[in-house]
């Protein structure tokens, strides 16, 4: 069996993370995370007072972070950044709402790519994020856009952040899942995009079960 490189984008609480965790687990695969290096880059960037602007601060803590996966578990993917896990506190409100303003800088962009590329090289990995057909890996063997309506995309991540104990209010997280979106498919370097050759999932109405299933069986297709 080929070693295959799965790439998933698309918007905020699309449901990628959820679904590509578990076809990795399935699969045997490695599970690799690129909104949470951002967010990681953005936490180190809030906890030393740099501003978001500040691009070429932003750049060197990028360049110089040190994140990793742990082996993915099925109740989480810890995160490590320098060192520490990390995991939670990525998930932030503060995270969400600077994260994008760090992932629009081309020197964040390219430091973390790097690695990104770099973690795929020996196949055998799914990998989600908003660049990942289009940008970081355009070679992957098969290649999913996910989407799903805003409510719909609002009300998973409610439950989410229920499930963890917190209250946020619906309105409140649409909000941010809206402007996330808007400067993601916005900014200049690497736009929120489906690639030409990636096909395109509306889970709106769908259970993970479903999508988990429809994408195995396409990678069942693949030469
Ligand atoms: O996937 P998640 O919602 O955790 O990503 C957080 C943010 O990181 C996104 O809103 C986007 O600004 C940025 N991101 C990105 N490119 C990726 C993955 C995430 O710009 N490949």
């Amino acid at each position: 069996n080929k070693q295959l490189v799965i790439a998933i984008d698309g918007p905020a609480g699309a449901g990628k993370s959820t679904t590509a965790k578990e076809i990795a687990l399935r699969l045997g695969y490695k599970y690799i995370d690129t909104g949470a290096m951002y967010r990681a880059v953005t936490l180190l960037a809030l906890e030393s007072g740099i501003s978001m602007d500040s691009e070429e601060e932003l750049t060197k803590l990028a360049e110089e972070a040190e994140i990793n996966f742990a082996p993915l578990r099925p109740e989480r993917n810890t995160v490590y950044l320098n060192g520490r896990d990390v995991t939670d506190e990525i998930r932030s409100t503060s995270v969400n709402e600077n994260v994008s303003l760090v992932a629009k800088i081309a020197g964040v962009r390219k430091a973390l790519v790097k690695k990104q590329r770099e973690m795929a090289q020996s196949g055998g990995v799914v990998m989600d994020g908003r660049d990942i057909g289009t940008v970081v890996l355009p070679q992957a063997d098969l290649k999913i856009f996910l989407t799903a309506s805003l409510e719909t995309r609002a009300r998973r991540r409610m439950n989410e952040l229920q499930r963890r104990g917190e209250n946020v209010e619906l309105e409140e997280i649409k909000k941010n899942l809206r402007i996330r979106d808007y400067m993601d498919s916005a900014r200049e370097i690497a736009p929120l995009r489906k690639a030409e050759d990636a096909i395109e999932i509306d889970t709106t109405g769908m259970t993970v079960e479903d999508v988990v299933n429809k994408i195995i069986n396409l990678t069942k297709e693949v030469k």
